[in-house]
């Protein structure tokens, strides 16, 4: 057998789109691409952030769902662990290593509490979820206790996203207390995630909603103070809002996920000096390779990435660093390319950025990185599919 570099037994183009060593040149299309140099860039850059501001980075795995890539934002990001919306994905990023894992999310099935429970003795893991109710804490507590384990609590906050989380500083200290109170749970803090204002085009916008969230915060914070139960973390932050976070002086943990990989819809929001955040704050490291497979009409190409390639629940994707032509709709196995002046050629290749990060990496089983035009990795989409 021809040597595979690791990936022996897997047929090139049937199992995988790529083997490390070869050329981008001669990817399988359509396909994710990683643009190693800028992830690194962009996961350095973050870091740093964060470190300089002295705040903890607990990166969101369920945007890449891939523990290399974690690994290597607690490598060079200095990241601190995941946080993940789903049991499964949890258990994936466990299995693969990571010690340091949110569910940023409630877990209200009993099944899945149990599975939860299991996590910090199986896998060595600290395991902390999301509480917005006082009937959780009970069921959490006992099957905490069934298996021996601890489970952290944050109590989840609506500081204006409208979805999970309880409103009122009174409901926080009443939910702590119930969970300082229970056999098997530890009351470890507050997240409160601001999701609705992400992807507010301005700056001052974003900052006004930002600044309403840490009002709340406070209020929690000093109430869980006068009850003597003072949170060790309070998490929260993304993309769109991490330095109104990280200098509000109540929060000391960051949750943000896509600045790692950017898309088209994020790189559109704009940064305090009106540029887009896609121009210089962070730089385009995901992409679906593609390539034009008809061009039988003059002014227009047909690629081979379509509906099923990528989640365009956020606009269609761009075509990077091109401005001559446009993809303009898909079906689900092809792509549409306006093409005025007819200069693609079939066989071509386009990098894709893709409207929204994270629902796109989740529908495909590899990540090829690459690095001055060759394959040097392929990563499995680890937590693909994991929903449950
Ligand atoms: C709870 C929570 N925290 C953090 C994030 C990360 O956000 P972003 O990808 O905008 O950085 C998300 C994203 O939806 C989220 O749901």
């Amino acid at each position: 057998m021809t040597k595979q570099n690791g990936f022996e037994g897997l047929e090139l183009g049937f199992d995988i789109p790529a083997l490390p060593g070869m050329d981008e040149a001669d990817i399988q299309t359509p396909c994710l691409m990683l643009d190693l140099d800028a992830l690194e860039r962009n996961i350095k850059k973050m870091g740093d952030y964060a470190k300089a501001h002295g705040m903890r980075h607990r990166v969101h795995g369920k945007m890449h769902k891939s523990v290399d890539v974690a690994k290597l934002q607690e490598r060079l990001g200095g990241a601190v662990g995941v946080c993940c919306q789903k049991v499964s994905e949890a258990e994936v990023f466990a299995r693969g290593g990571i010690k340091d894992i949110l569910v940023s999310n409630e877990v209200r099935d009993p099944a899945k509490i149990d599975r939860l429970a299991r996590m910090p003795k199986t896998y060595g893991c600290r395991t902390i979820v999301c509480v917005d109710d006082l009937a959780n804490v009970a069921q959490l507590s006992a099957a905490a206790t069934k298996h021996g384990s601890t489970i952290e609590c944050f109590i989840e906050m609506d500081v204006g996203a409208g979805r999970c989380g309880v409103i009122g500083a009174d409901k926080v200290v009443e939910i702590a207390q119930a969970i300082a109170a229970s056999p098997g749970l530890k009351f470890t803090g507050i997240q409160a995630y601001q999701g609705a204002m992400q992807h507010m085009e301005k700056y001052a916008d974003r900052k006004a909603k930002l600044d309403a969230a840490v009002a709340l915060v406070k209020a929690a914070i000093d109430a869980l103070e006068a009850a003597g139960l003072k949170p060790e973390l309070v998490s929260g932050g993304g993309t769109g809002s991490y330095y109104f976070e990280s200098t509000s002086g109540v929060y000391n943990e960051l949750q943000c996920g896509s600045y790692a990989f950017m898309d088209a819809d994020y790189g559109r929001i704009l940064d305090k000096d009106g540029k887009r955040i896609d121009q210089g704050e962070w730089e385009n490291a995901f992409f679906i390779l593609t390539q034009v497979m008809s061009h039988a009409k003059a002014d227009k190409a047909i690629c081979d990435a379509g509906l099923k390639a990528q989640s365009v629940d956020s606009g269609l994707p761009t075509i990077f660093g091109r401005k001559d032509v446009e993809y303009i709709k898909c079906s689900d196995e092809h792509g549409v390319i306006v093409d005025p002046q007819g200069v693609l050629k079939v066989g071509e290749r386009l990098k894709l950025v893709p409207g929204h990060c994270d629902p796109t990496a989740n529908i495909h089983d590899w990540y090829v990185g690459v690095r001055k035009g060759k394959v040097e990795v392929l990563w499995p989409v680890s937590a693909r599919g994991k929903a449950y």
